[in-house]
């Protein structure tokens, strides 16, 4: 498929002029109508980052105002060695402030199970009405989801701004697992779980 340019397919003429193309103007492809060029950048980002599909998870956390609970879907393991997760965090959400150095927090792995304790969390809900839904327990002050697939324990060991938000790098302390691996999925605006298409 060709973006433009006058150059024959795969010159190094026309791989310039593709460059080009992206980094000027951004492209999405949808399968049925072909490539489209899009001016907005953050539009067709925004529009990108729908498809890449997340674990649905829940940032928790005990602050002087109670315990805070937020769901999260831009996480990921960060390394091994140390155990460590880092997750990307508006810093205008309320337990952004509170995500401070050595502060202890929690990654809730959410199961499909979990879907209603998801919207509970997601939406306008008070942080105390946010751990209305689903069993929530205690570990050392920590809040946690007794049957999340996974809970992370960790200490914030390093913060750092980027635009709009955080990359908060959680040290991991302790590990609870739970259940089988049936995660709650979120992809283009709605939640979902894995469906195997392997033999
Ligand atoms: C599925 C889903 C995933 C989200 N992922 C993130 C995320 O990774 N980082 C983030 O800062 N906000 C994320 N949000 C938005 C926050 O959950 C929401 O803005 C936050 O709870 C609001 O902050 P508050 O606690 O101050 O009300 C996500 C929301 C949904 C519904």
């Amino acid at each position: 498929m060709r973006r433009g340019g006058e150059a024959s397919p795969g010159s190094a003429a026309d791989r310039s002029a593709n460059h080009m193309a992206l980094s000027e103007k951004s492209a999405s492809v949808s399968e049925k109508t072909g490539p489209q060029l899009e001016t907005n950048l953050a539009e067709s980002h925004r529009r990108a980052m729908r498809r890449l599909a997340a674990t649905v998870t829940i940032i928790t956390i005990k602050s002087e105002f109670g315990n805070l609970a937020m769901v999260a879907t831009a996480v990921s393991s960060l390394s091994l060695a140390p155990p460590s997760i880092l997750a990307c965090i508006n810093q205008a959400a309320s337990i952004y402030s509170h995500l401070q150095p050595e502060a202890r927090f929690a990654i809730n792995f959410l199961g499909a199970v979990h879907h209603g304790v998801a919207l509970q969390c997601a939406g306008a809900a008070s942080h105390q009405d946010r751990f209305a839904a689903g069993r929530w327990l205690s570990h050392d002050g920590v809040p946690y989801l007794a049957d999340a697939q996974a809970t992370l324990f960790s200490r914030v060991d390093k913060l750092i701004s980027y635009g709009s938000h955080g990359i908060v790098i959680g040290n991991v302390f302790d590990v609870l697992i739970s259940g089988d691996p049936d995660p709650l999925i979120y992809v283009n605006g709605i939640y979902g779980r894995v469906t195997n298409i392997d033999q």
